[in-house]
């Protein structure tokens, strides 16, 4: 089978064809996949009905992946439903039960409807997320994508030099106090979500095109006092999330969605949780180095 991938937005986004997710791919097909995330930055896969091992072996093929933990979560643990490698995106307990209202646990996953780039809260960011929807809502709880080059390249000169060499501090302390959650952090969680330094913007090591690497995680720039940098971090994301750099993922059961962190943002939109089971499964690819120098998180 040949791999090929067809257009599905004017600015980005592929949907890819002739690959099966559950058989080792050779190093032609993998360097293909690649070439498109250059080029698309996120690539939709159809009907792989992967278990969480295939996931794991086709992500690997891409570079070392992440570890979910307290770095990155409140999840005790004890409580995750899913293996070490699985970032788990679903709105399910351990025990497969749908999460209460106020289960913390849920509250804090809400923080994936706020524009963001995954990980952007680590030293060293994540390259690619994959995204495997194995339970799919009826209605709602589509994800939507921003191409941030295409952002990048529609700002005015004068925005691009003033941005040029800005660096961010990202935590989830600053997503999470978006959605009121922060007071609700314990000491130790915060103590885990200690602020990284971020560029704002990025160079894509292969194709040389700039993007700005937004995401709900910044809340500072360094230098700069917090609101002036609030209100110019918010007023970026509403320009790079204008609809025509935006494409929205309707889920079918069994799609994969692949996309880069260092290129894009992303967010989910909402849907019945109380009432319907939404179970996506994220293995994540680390990346490569940190984007500004700056002490080990
Ligand atoms: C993620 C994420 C959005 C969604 O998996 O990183 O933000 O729609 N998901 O579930
Ligand atoms: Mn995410």
């Amino acid at each position: 089978m040949r791999i090929e991938i067809q257009p599905l937005h004017p600015v980005f986004v592929g949907e890819v064809s002739g690959v099966d997710l559950r058989r080792p791919l050779d190093a032609d097909a993998v360097a293909a996949i690649e070439q498109g995330m250059d080029r698309y930055a996120v690539l939709v896969f159809h009907d792989q009905r992967i278990s969480d091992e295939e996931q794991i072996a086709f992500s690997e093929r891409f570079g070392a992946l992440e570890r979910p933990g307290a770095a990155s979560n409140i999840t005790k643990p004890e409580d995750r439903r899913l293996g070490p490698l699985l970032a788990d995106i679903s709105n399910l307990d351990k025990n497969d039960r749908l999460l209460g209202r106020d289960d913390r646990q849920r509250m804090f996953n809400l923080g994936n409807q706020l524009w963001h780039s995954d990980s952007s809260f680590r030293a060293v960011p994540a390259k690619y997320s994959l995204l495997s929807g194995r339970v799919v809502p009826a209605k709602g709880g589509n994800t939507e994508f921003a191409d941030m080059r295409a952002a990048y390249d529609a700002l005015d000169d004068e925005t691009k030099a003033e941005i040029e060499d800005l660096v961010c501090e990202h935590s989830l302390i600053y997503s999470r106090g978006i959605l009121g959650f922060a007071d609700d952090l314990t000491e130790q969680e915060r103590r885990n979500f200690e602020p990284v330094r971020q560029r704002l913007v990025r160079t894509h090591p292969v194709t040389g095109r700039k993007s700005l690497y937004l995401s709900a995680h910044a809340g500072r720039i360094v230098g700069w006092p917090t609101p002036e940098a609030r209100a110019l971090l918010r007023d970026l994301t509403e320009h790079a999330t204008q609809r025509e750099f935006v494409y929205a993922h309707v889920w079918r059961e069994n799609d994969l969605v692949m996309w880069d962190n260092r290129q894009t943002m992303h967010r989910a939109r909402r849907f019945r949780d109380m009432a319907e089971v939404r179970d996506m499964r994220r293995t994540t690819v680390a990346g490569d180095g940190p984007t500004v120098e700056q002490a080990a998180a």
